[in-house]
Formats: structure tokens, C-alpha cells, sequence
């Protein structure tokens, strides 16, 4: 595996790739990486004849007040699970390669961007759109591979790369769960043993919610038992629960369409999100 930090060593190593006729799979990452990032890697195997993962904690992604400078950095121990997962590039770029002094362009995506985590945390899906084109730009991979867990961040590169005609085959992959069901997450490091226990209240009641859902019962006294159950286990403020369409993210109140039941919450400092698919019958 190459690790790479420059954009002339990367252009290099991604045009020796692109000489052999190789496909290229990106897994684009912020690091601190957990089994839920390595199957994404391993995914990426099934698309590409060559893989590289990006390592980048991306500042414009981080609101004023979020976790930026405490977010999890662990470069050496990424590198040696990538290293032996038999990844190519680890392209693992400076704050000041991605964003040289002078640098003024920001990538919005109107709509889908702008409720659930866009409202609760302004600019965020900038930062990510910004980021990921550039990382597209740089390594120019065949097809790029996104976990579910951030299923609006998923949304939002989908349609970004439609838009755009980035060319770029979006893979979306389930969300990988603890053996408990608690979704796999960097930020669940930030818990104590007590609020890990009490986080798995999430997949519970998201679970419960589709089975009421899904038999038919009113959508909106579903979501407010979500709310309930999730306050009496302490996550306090909510910053969401909402049945979306599965694709635009449009909130919905009659389960006529496949959707998408998600939740953002904070418990003590530490504010984790989760989704369920909600089928009609
Ligand atoms: O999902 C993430 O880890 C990040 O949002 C991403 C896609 C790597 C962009 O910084």
C-alpha cells in the first residue's frame, strides 16, 4: 500500500492504476477506522480491481461548536488495517492540500441537503459535498462506496453526482451493526460503558417503530413513541425523527412509498443518528 499525501504523487499512482486498464474503487473516510469502514472496503474489492481509501477529517464538515479537534485520529492503526485489508492507496492529504490559502468554492446541493442533519447542523452538507468532489477530483475513482448509516450524506452524493455528471458509480452499503444492533459509529467511542448501553435504545426503537409502521399503524403515534422511549433512556435534545422518502427525503405522514425512518440524537455530549428502511406491503 502507498500512502500518499501529495496531489503529483497521487495523480502519479492513480495513472499507473489507469494504465493497466484497473478499475478504481474510493472508500472515502475521516479516519478511525471500525469494522463498519472495512466493509465498505471490502465492497469496494467487488468494484474495483484496485482501492484506495481517503483518510481526511475535513474541517468545513465541523460546525463551531462540534467535535473537530477531539474527533478520533488514529492514522497509524488505519494504516496497518488498510495496509493488511490489501488496500492500494491510502491518499491521506494535509488540511493545507485540500484547502490551499486562496481556496473559495463551496459545493451546495439545494433540497435534499436541507432538512434532518442540513437543519441541524448548517453548512454541514456543504462541507461534505465540497470535500467529496474534491476527493473525486483528485483520485478520479470508477466508483466510490458510502455506508447507509449516513443515509441523507448518501442522498446527497447521489444526487450531486447526478446532477453533476460526475460519472461516478455511487455504492451504498447497509449499515454494519455491534452484535447489540448499535449502529457502527467513530463517535461511539465518546461513550461511557452507561451510555453505550443506553444507546441501544436507537436500533430498538427505530425497529419497533417500522414493525407499527409497516402493520399499518398511524405513522405519527409511531414516531412519537421513538421520541418518548428515546428521552426516557436520556438523549436529550432530539434533533430528529421523521418518516422521509427513501430517495428525495421528503418527510411523509402515510407509508405509500418505500421510506426511510431516522433519528439524530444527543446523548451527554455525544450526538449519534440512525435509520431503519420502512416498506409498504
Ligand atoms: O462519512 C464520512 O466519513 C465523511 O462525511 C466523508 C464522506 C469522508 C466526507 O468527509
Amino acid at each position: 500500500m502507498q500512502t500518499l499525501r501529495d496531489l503529483p504523487a497521487l495523480r502519479a499512482a492513480v495513472a499507473a492504476i489507469k494504465a493497466k486498464g484497473k478499475a478504481l474503487a474510493l472508500v472515502p473516510t475521516m479516519g478511525a477506522l471500525h469494522d463498519g469502514h472495512m466493509a465498505l472496503v471490502e465492497e469496494a474489492r467487488r468494484h474495483g480491481r484496485a482501492v484506495a481509501v481517503s483518510i481526511f477529517v475535513n474541517p468545513k464538515q465541523f460546525g463551531p461548536n462540534e467535535d473537530l479537534d477531539a474527533y478520533p485520529r488514529r492514522e497509524a492503526k488505519d494504516a496497518q488495517m488498510l495496509q493488511a485489508a490489501g488496500v492500494d492507496i491510502l491518499w491521506a492529504p494535509t488540511v493545507e492540500v485540500m484547502y490551499p490559502a486562496g481556496f473559495a468554492s463551496n459545493i451546495s446541493i439545494s433540497g435534499i441537503s436541507e432538512g434532518l442533519d442540513g437543519a441541524a447542523r448548517p453548512g454541514h452538507f456543504d462541507g461534505v459535498a465540497t470535500v467529496v468532489t474534491k476527493l473525486f477530483n483528485q483520485v478520479r475513482p470508477d466508483v466510490a462506496i458510502f455506508g447507509e448509516k449516513d443515509f441523507q450524506q448518501l442522498a446527497v452524493i447521489r444526487r450531486m453526482v447526478a446532477d453533476l455528471d460526475m460519472g461516478i458509480e455511487i455504492v451504498g452499503l447497509p449499515t454494519q451493526r455491534a452484535q447489540d444492533g448499535l449502529a457502527l459509529s467513530s463517535r461511539n467511542a465518546y461513550l461511557s460503558e452507561e451510555e453505550r448501553k443506553a444507546a441501544l435504545v436507537l436500533p430498538r426503537a427505530l425497529g419497533e417503530a417500522k414493525r407499527q409502521i409497516e402493520k399499518g399503524e398511524d405513522v405519527a403515534a409511531a414516531i412519537s413513541r421513538v421520541r418518548t422511549t428515546v428521552s426516557a433512556h436520556g438523549f436529550d435534545p432530539i434533533d430528529y425523527v421523521t418518516l422521509c422518502d427513501a430517495v428525495s427525503l421528503e418527510p411523509m405522514t402515510v407509508l405509500d412509498r418505500p421510506a426511510r425512518l431516522l433519528i439524530a440524537a444527543k446523548l451527554g455530549k455525544t450526538r449519534l443518528i440512525d435509520n431503519i428502511a420502512v416498506d409498504p406491503a
